[in-house]
């Protein structure tokens, strides 16, 4: 007859739901803030961005490169034989947001780094179709003449430090001088070099 109590009593009725909903939730939700292997710790070798790498992800971010461009390698054969090897969680801790993406107009980034000079980025990033006459990738002139503030970059690490990113104190107070007189182009293309290059082994 207990249940007959429940059902027969709004405000106790919700309490209960209430209780039930919020067991069930912690339930889910618990374990992804304490099990490691699922915040995803940093595989061997991968640091946060350096300063510059960072406004660099930041202007990749703006620009709107990950619409075209994943950076995400698949585990298939063919995916690891034009790319190199496959994309693991432990790579991309540092990633807020992650640049995983699923739409591919030109090809995953994931480890682009090392692959063309810094001087072949520039070229293709002014006009890509100097480089590669059927790119049908926009060109993003702008980048050369817009200069990264040092003051925000000083700010950006030291939210993520907050965030609880490794970054060294000194790491932060060196932040401006990194940046400093470099180009959006000089920090995306920095970015773009360090691309899959961190881990080791790979
Ligand atoms: C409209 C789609 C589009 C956008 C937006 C775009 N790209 Fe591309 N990208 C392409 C295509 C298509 C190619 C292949 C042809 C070429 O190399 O130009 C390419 C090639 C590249 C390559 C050479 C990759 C390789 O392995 O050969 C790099 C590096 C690159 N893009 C970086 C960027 C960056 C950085 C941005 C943002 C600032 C960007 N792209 C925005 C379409 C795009």
């Amino acid at each position: 007859m207990s249940h007959e109590v429940v059902e027969k009593n709004v405000s106790l009725m919700a309490v209960l739901i209430v209780v039930v909903i919020s067991v069930a939730g912690l339930v889910e939700i618990l374990p992804l803030i304490f099990e490691k292997s699922l915040v995803g710790e940093p595989a061997e070798g991968i640091k946060p961005y350096n300063a510059l790498a960072l406004e660099g992800r930041d202007v990749y971010i703006r620009e709107g490169c990950y619409g075209c461009h994943s950076q995400q390698i698949r585990p298939f054969v063919s995916e690891t034989e034009r790319y190199g090897p496959y994309s693991i969680a432990g790579e991309s801790v540092y990633d807020r947001p992650f640049q995983w993406g699923s739409k591919r107009t030109g090809p995953d980034l994931a480890r682009v780094g090392g692959r063309y000079t810094d001087d072949w980025h520039r070229a293709h990033l002014i006009s890509p179709r100097d480089l590669v006459p059927e790119s049908n990738m926009p060109g993003f002139p702008w980048l050369e003449k817009r200069f990264i503030d040092g003051e925000v970059t000083t700010t950006k690490l030291k939210r993520l430090q907050m965030l609880g990113d490794p970054y060294s104190d000194e790491e932060v107070a060196n932040a401006a001088a990194m940046v400093e007189g470099k180009t959006e182009m000089d920090a995306l293309i920095h970015y773009m070099q360090g691309l899959g290059t961190a881990r080791s082994g790979r």
